[in-house]
């Protein structure tokens, strides 16, 4: 049984994830930044098949919660197949210009979404490696897409999937000749509290086609830029 960690599962798309892999047959350690209140993933843990998903205490920006997380796991699979680095802020409101955005919102932004899937992943990397073909999935967005920018909008959040997409790169490049294949995909526009409820796609759709994508991933495609259904040159870097 194939082995994945993913961050953030306390609802949205990583509940939704978390779900479908351990549908798939997949043993799921569900990372969440307050286990106690994750009612959601609780129920989701006690509703699948035992032992598919167990939930582990994950705060992406705290070195000493992801140094217990990594020991936790280590007592329960003895090389991890995939990190899915899925958990994500959107700080802004959205539409602030630049002269009133609180700058704190970058520095939010980039905790989480940059410097956490960089802290994550390092810190994972010894139990990945002991696996066969370890797997690294940065969740990122079309939002951080440098040549498809045309608006003046979400400055933070646009500014920090744009860095994990070169994080992306770059940790593809150093560890491809270690084994680990990574890549940034994107799960489409889903209604969650990022997407917000006008997205066309349900958590479950866009789970289901990344589940999907995660199961096909080879080391072929090491540094691309994904969309949820795996292709390659519809998400533009
Ligand atoms: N929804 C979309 O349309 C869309 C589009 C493109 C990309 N994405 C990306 O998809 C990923 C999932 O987002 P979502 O749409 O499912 O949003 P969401 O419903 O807001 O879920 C975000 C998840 O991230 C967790 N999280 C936040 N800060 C954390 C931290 N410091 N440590 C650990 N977990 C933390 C949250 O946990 P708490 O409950 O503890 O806050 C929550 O489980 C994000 O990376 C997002 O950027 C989403």
């Amino acid at each position: 049984m194939d082995s994945v960690l993913i961050t953030g599962c306390s609802r949205g798309i990583g509940l939704a994830l978390a779900r479908q892999l351990a549908s798939r047959g997949w043993r799921v350690l569900a990372g969440a930044r307050h286990p106690a209140a994750a009612h959601a993933l609780q129920a989701a843990a006690r509703e699948a098949a035992p032992g598919s998903i167990e939930i582990l205490s994950l705060d992406v920006r705290s070195d000493e919660s992801v140094k217990t997380a990594v020991e936790e796991a280590a007592m329960k699979v003895r090389g991890l197949d995939v990190l899915v680095n899925n958990a994500g802020i959107f700080p802004e409101e959205g539409n602030e210009p630049l002269e009133s955005l609180p700058l704190e919102c970058f520095e939010e932004a980039f905790a989480v979404n940059v410097v956490g899937v960089a802290r994550v992943t390092r810190m994972f990397l010894p139990l990945l490696t002991r696996a066969a073909h370890p797997r690294v999935i940065n969740v990122s967005s079309l939002a951080g897409s440098v040549s498809g920018k045309e608006d003046s909008r979400h400055y933070c959040y646009s500014a920090s999937k744009a860095a994990l997409n070169m994080l992306t790169r770059t940790m593809a490049a150093e560890l491809r000749p270690r084994g680990v294949t990574v890549v940034a995909v994107t799960p489409g526009w889903v209604k969650t509290e990022i997407g917000g409820p006008d997205a066309p796609l349900t958590v479950e759709e866009s789970a289901r086609s990344l589940a999907a994508t995660i199961e096909r991933i080879t080391h072929h495609d090491a540094g691309q830029f994904l969309d949820r259904d795996g292709q390659k040159g519809v998400a533009a870097w």
